[in-house]
C-alpha cells in the first residue's frame, strides 16, 4: 500500500506554482456537453478526479484527448449514452454534474444517485428541485435519477434553500439551453461558479450575476465550441499558505488571485503570520508560535469548508485555544482523530471542535479519510517532530497536483513508498 512519509519537523521555504482549479475544471468538462462543437480547456490539473470527469463523457461517447500535460480537447459532437458509468459516479460525486448539460441539451439523462462520503450524506435535492422547476419530470429507483423532459427546458425562477456550489452549477448548465429566462435565488457564490458562468458565456450563453446571490440565465437554442483557461485552485494555494504559516516558513505562493483566498488570508493574518501580495503571488512568512483564533466555515465568501482541516492543523501547536466550527458539512471532522494520535488536543461539541494548542506534535502513521484531512495531516507531519506516514494517499490524489514534488522543492523532507 502506498504512503506518502513525511519528516518533521521543516520549515517551508521558496516559492511554488499553484495548478489549475479542480472545482473548476469538473464543471467545466459537464459543460463540454452542451455543444456539439469542439472545446479546448488550458491550465487542467493532472488529478485523478480530472481523469474521473473525462472519462465519465468519454464513457457516453464524448472525444476527449490531452494537448500536452495540462491542456484538452473536448468534443461531444456523438453523444451516443445518456447515462455515466455506475461506477463513475460512485467513485466521484461530480460526475452528477453532467445530469444539467445532458438535460438540456438531450432531453433525458439517467444518473445513479451519488453517494455520500467521509464528510457527509451530500445529497441532490436541491439539484433535483431545479431541474423539476425547469420542467424536467423526475423519478428515482434502483438507486438511479431519471430526468426527461419532452422539448425544451423552460426558464423559471428556482430559490435554492442553501447555496449549494453543484446544484448551482447544474442548474446554471440546464438553463443555458432552455426556452426563456431562469433565475437562480440563493446561489452559491464561489469562483469556480463564476469561471463556469465565463465559460457558458464563451459558447455563446446568457449568464449574468455570477459570483452574487442571484444568476440570470437567458436560454438560447444552441452552444458553440470555446477556448478557456481554468482559474488558479484557491484551495491548493491556501492549503500551502497554511503550510507555509504553520511551519514558520518563508513561501511566495504564486499563480493565486488574492481576492479569492481574502477569508484565509485574514485569518492566517491574525495568527501572526506576514502575508504580502509580490510578483504576480503571495509571500507567505511566519514566526513560531502563532497565535490562536476561532475560525467558521461558511459559504463563499466565508471561510470556505475545503480549507478547515489545513487550518485546524496550523491551530494545533499555535498559542492558546481556538474553537473551529463547520456550518457547512455535517461530518467533516473525520481529521480530527488522526490528528490527536500525533498529540494534538482536540474536543469535538457538534459541529464545533475546541483545539488547545499543544507546544509540539508527534509524528505517528496516519490515515487519510478525504482529500483535505490528508493535506491536513502531510501539514501536520511538516510541523511534527519525527516521522508521520500518511495511509490512503488515493484521497490526496484526487486534489493535489504532484503534491509531494512540490512540497519537496519547498525545503520538506516528504517521500511516497510502499509500507
Ligand atoms: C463542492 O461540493 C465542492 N466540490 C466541495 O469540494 C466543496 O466542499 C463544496 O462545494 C462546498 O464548497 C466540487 O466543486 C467538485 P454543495 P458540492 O452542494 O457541490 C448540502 C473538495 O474538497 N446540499 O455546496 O457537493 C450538502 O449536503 C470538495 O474539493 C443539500 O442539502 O457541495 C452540504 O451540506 C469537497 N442538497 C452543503 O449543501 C443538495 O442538493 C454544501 O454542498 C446539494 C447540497
Amino acid at each position: 500500500m502506498e504512503a506518502i512519509v513525511v519528516e518533521g519537523r521543516s520549515r517551508l521555504q521558496g516559492r511554488v506554482t499553484v495548478s489549475g482549479s479542480k472545482n473548476a475544471v469538473l464543471p467545466i468538462i459537464a459543460a463540454c456537453l452542451l455543444t456539439g462543437d469542439e472545446c479546448y480547456l488550458e491550465d487542467i490539473p493532472r488529478l485523478a478526479d480530472v481523469d474521473t470527469m473525462c472519462g465519465v463523457i468519454g464513457e457516453m461517447g464524448a472525444q476527449v484527448y490531452p494537448d500536452g500535460v495540462n491542456n484538452l480537447h473536448i468534443n461531444a459532437g456523438s453523444i451516443a449514452k445518456m447515462e455515466p458509468p455506475y461506477e463513475y459516479v460512485r467513485r466521484m460525486r461530480a460526475s452528477f454534474l453532467v445530469m444539467g448539460p445532458l438535460l438540456a441539451r438531450f432531453g433525458r439523462v439517467k444518473v445513479s444517485l451519488p453517494g455520500g462520503c467521509a464528510i457527509g450524506a451530500r445529497p441532490i435535492d436541491l439539484h433535483l428541485k431545479g431541474m423539476a422547476a425547469l420542467g424536467a419530470s423526475i423519478t428515482v429507483n434502483k438507486g438511479n435519477v431519471e430526468a426527461a423532459a419532452t422539448g425544451r427546458l423552460k426558464g423559471a425562477q428556482v430559490y435554492l434553500d442553501f447555496p449549494s456550489v453543484g446544484a448551482t452549477e447544474n442548474i446554471m448548465m440546464a438553463a443555458a439551453l432552455a426556452e426563456g429566462t431562469t433565475t437562480i435565488e440563493n446561489a452559491a457564490g464561489e469562483p469556480e461558479i463564476v469561471d463556469l458562468a465565463n465559460f457558458i458565456n464563451s459558447l455563446g450563453g446568457r449568464v449574468t450575476g455570477a459570483g452574487t446571490r442571484v444568476i440570470k440565465i437567458d436560454g438560447v437554442k444552441e452552444l458553440h465550441g470555446s477556448h478557456h483557461a481554468v482559474i488558479p485552485d484557491r484551495v491548493e494555494a491556501g492549503t500551502f499558505m497554511i503550510a507555509a504559516a504553520a511551519t514558520g516558513g518563508d513561501v511566495l505562493v504564486e499563480n493565486v488571485i488574492p481576492t479569492h483566498l481574502k477569508a484565509v488570508m485574514a485569518k492566517l493574518t491574525e495568527t501572526g503570520a506576514h502575508l504580502a501580495e509580490e510578483e504576480g503571488g503571495i509571500r507567505v512568512q511566519a514566526d513560531l508560535p502563532l497565535r490562536a483564533v476561532d475560525i467558521k466555515t461558511m459559504p463563499y465568501p466565508g471561510f470556505p469548508t475545503d480549507m478547515q482541516a489545513q487550518f485546524m492543523a496550523l491551530l494545533t501547536t499555535a498559542r492558546g485555544s481556538s474553537m473551529v466550527t463547520e456550518t457547512v458539512f455535517e461530518n467533516r471532522f473525520m481529521h480530527v482523530n488522526e490528528l490527536k494520535r500525533m498529540g494534538a488536543s482536540i474536543v469535538i461539541e457538534g459541529h464545533c471542535a475546541v483545539i488547545k494548542g499543544k507546544n509540539k506534535l508527534t509524528g505517528a502513521p496516519v490515515k487519510a479519510t478525504d482529500l483535505r484531512a490528508g493535506a491536513a495531516l502531510i501539514i501536520a507531519g511538516l510541523m511534527a517532530e519525527g516521522e508521520t506516514s500518511i495511509s490512503c494517499v488515493q484521497h490526496i490524489d484526487r486534489g493535489y497536483e504532484n503534491l509531494v514534488a512540490k512540497l519537496q522543492a519547498l525545503g520538506a523532507q516528504i517521500r511516497r513508498e510502499e509500507r
